[in-house]
This record gives structure tokens, sequence and C-alpha cells, in this order.
């Protein structure tokens, strides 16, 4: 039997202890803390030790682990797992098959979606989708990332390596009949996706695009397998379709940016969230940051928000919470949830 809706159950997140600030970066680039924090509002992020075997599965597993403890949900309820990374543990198989092992969960299907810093609000509609068709009643959705990893920590990556932080962040989303008194679900969630922007960031190699061999030294030397980004372009595209598709989801529900009690937006920039409020004329309270702290997390962004606002008591129950994310190929989503 279908369910009317589906709704948060509860949230968890997990960075890496190690902390590296701008000035921890500038021994090993040319960057300064205040270009950075001038830019882009990042003072810190997590990065795993380089030296362990750490992928995005076990920042995950220490995610879900709070999630499901957080929902009150126990493990073996899960009956889909949806993995959203930029940076699998591996070119294949997918994360969530890792993930899947590591919590034990032998025959619960998982799904791996690619769609970067939207990647968590892609993933919250696929499961709202399986869940009001009747399909699954709880399905474990998980944003993960290692970027340390891949990125160019030299002179010659800074203007990318310095942007993002290591993370996860996951939550159980589960089906609801609509009785609940606080009206707890999710609203609607909106996708998009422009691929004619697809090389304006992205990481080359490895692919199997190439003439040729894919992993060559000569590509290695020329810095293939790190993300390129034409930031400006990024820029001015996340300010733009971010701001359009929030006016259109709360449209379509007849509501005013006013009625929203809290802004989860992508964490990439806060020059790019300080343009998409001033845009939609919201005052800064109930926009809720954490790229300070946590720089882009690309895929984990959108659920360490939620856990961070709900830790600082500004995500209660009940609450109108309306989500917006850009990032590579390009992609961009909306999501308005009733807490
Ligand atoms: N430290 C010091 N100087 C730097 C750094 C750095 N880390 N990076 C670049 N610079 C230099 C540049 O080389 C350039 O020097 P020049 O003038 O001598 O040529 C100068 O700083 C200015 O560079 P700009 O590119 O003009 O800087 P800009 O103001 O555009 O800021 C930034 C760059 C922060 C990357 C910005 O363009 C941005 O945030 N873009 C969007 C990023 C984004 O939204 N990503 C989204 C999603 S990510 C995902 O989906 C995976």
């Amino acid at each position: 039997m279908s369910a009317a809706a589906s709704r948060i159950l509860g949230v968890g997140t997990y960075v890496p202890p190690r902390v590296w600030s701008n000035h921890d970066l500038s021994r090993l680039m040319d960057t300064s803390d205040e270009w950075i924090q001038q830019r882009t509002g990042i003072k810190q992020r997590h990065w795993v030790d380089l030296n362990e075997e750490t992928g995005p599965s076990d920042l995950a597993l220490k995610a879900s682990l709070k999630a499901l403890e957080a929902a009150k949900t126990k493990k073996e309820e899960i009956e889909l797992i949806i993995f959203a990374t930029l940076s699998p543990d591996a070119f294949f198989p997918g994360s969530g098959c890792f993930l899947q092992a590591k919590l034990g969960l032998t025959d619960v299907p998982a799904l791996d979606i690619r769609q970067q810093c939207s990647g968590f609000i892609y993933g919250l509609s696929i499961a709202d989708q399986f869940i009001k068709t009747g399909t699954y009643k709880k399905v474990l959705l998980v944003g993960a990332e290692v970027h340390s990893k891949v990125l160019d920590r030299t002179t010659r990556g800074r203007d990318v390596s310095v942007l993002f932080g290591d993370g996860a962040g996951a939550a159980v989303i589960g089906a609801t009949d609509g009785s609940a008194k606080d009206g707890s679900r999710v609203i609607s969630t909106h996708l998009y996706a422009d691929g004619t922007h697809a090389k304006e960031l992205w990481i080359k190699a490895p692919g199997t695009a190439y003439a040729g061999d894919s992993i060559t030294h000569e590509r290695v030397d020329e810095g293939d397998f790190f993300p390129k980004m034409n930031g400006k372009t990024v820029f001015v595209h996340a300010c733009k379709k971010m701001s359009e598709s929030l006016t259109r989801a709360l449209e379509q529900q007849g509501l005013r940016p006013s009625d929203v009690d809290l802004y989860l937006f992508h964490q990439a920039n806060a020059r790019i969230t300080e343009a998409v409020a001033k845009q939609l004329e919201l005052p800064a309270d109930k926009v809720f940051n954490t790229i300070d702290r946590f720089a882009n997390t690309t895929a984990a962004t959108i659920p360490i928000g939620m856990d961070e606002a709900i830790k600082a008591g500004r995500l209660k129950p009940g609450m109108l919470v309306a989500c917006a994310v850009f990032g590579a190929g390009f992609t961009w989503a909306t999501a308005l949830i009733r807490w």
C-alpha cells in the first residue's frame, strides 16, 4: 500500500577529527587565511588522515549509526541504501555496497548516485518516490566525501583545494500516513541539471572518454586526476539557479519566502549564500551556515547542516525548512520539508 508521504526520522553526521585551518594550508601552498576567508567565508575544514585507509563509506558508517539511533530505527529495518558521493571508495563498485557490507545488511539494495553537491537532495527525492509508492518503508540516505585525497594540495590547485572538506551525513527516511500533528513530511522536491556545463567543474580522469589508455604518466603529470573548476562561471550559475528554483518551489506550494522558518543552502561559498539570501530578501537569522567550520563537504553538506542546526536549537519539529543546492554537472535541486 502506498504511503501518504515520507518524512525524515533522524539524522547523524561524522567528520574526521583532524582540522586544517587556512593557516595550515598556507604552509602547503601559496594562499592565506585572509584570501580564503574574504573570498569564501571558510576558516577551517576537516580532512581524514592521509595515511589511513579511510574512504567515504567509513565516514558514512559512523554517520549512519548515529542517524539510526536518532531515528530510533534498527538497521535491519532499512530496505534501501542510497549513497551520494563524488569521491567514491573505488572506481567501482559503488560506495553504497561498501557501506552495506559494513552495516551487515546483506541483500539490502544499495544505490550510488553521482550528483555532487546536489546529491543529498536528489537522494531525498528518490527515497521520497520509493516510499510514496509503498515500495519501501525505511530508506537510509547518506552523503559522504573524502575530498582531501583527490585534491591538488599545491599552489597549482589552490583555487579548488582550499574549498573542500571531508565528512558524512546520513538520514533515515520513513513513511508517514500524514496523521502526525506537526505535519512532518517531505513536502516537495525538484531536480534539475544542465550538462552543457559539465566540464566547468569536473575531474577528467580516471575516465574512459580518452583516446588511448585512461591512466598514463603524462595524465598524472598534467594533473588530470585533480578537480578543475571555472570558479566564476560556477559562482554565477549557482546564485541564479538556486534563487530561481527556490522561488519556483515556494510558489508551487503557495508559500512566500517569509513563511519558511529555516533555509539550508548548499555551502560552497558564503558569498553565494549571501547573494541568494539577498535576492530573495531573506533575513540573515533564517539562513543556517556551516561553511566556516566544514568548508564544502559536497553531498554531506545538507545533512551536516540539518544536524548542526538541530544541535544549535535552530531546527525544531514543525518548522518549515527550505533547501536549495547547486553543484557540478551542473545539477541543482530544492526540497521543502515540514520538519
Ligand atoms: N589563495 C590565494 N589566491 C588564490 C587562491 C587561493 N586559494 N585561489 C585563487 N587565487 C588567486 C587567483 O590565482 C587569482 O590571481 P590573479 O588575479 O593573479 O590571476 C586571484 O586569486 C583571483 O581569483 P578569482 O578566480 O578571480 O577569485 P574569485 O573571486 O572568483 O574566487 C572562488 C574564487 C572562491 C573559487 C569562487 O569563484 C567560487 O567560489 N566559485 C564557486 C565555487 C562553487 O560554487 N563550487 C560549487 C560547487 S562544488 C561541487 O559541486 C563539487
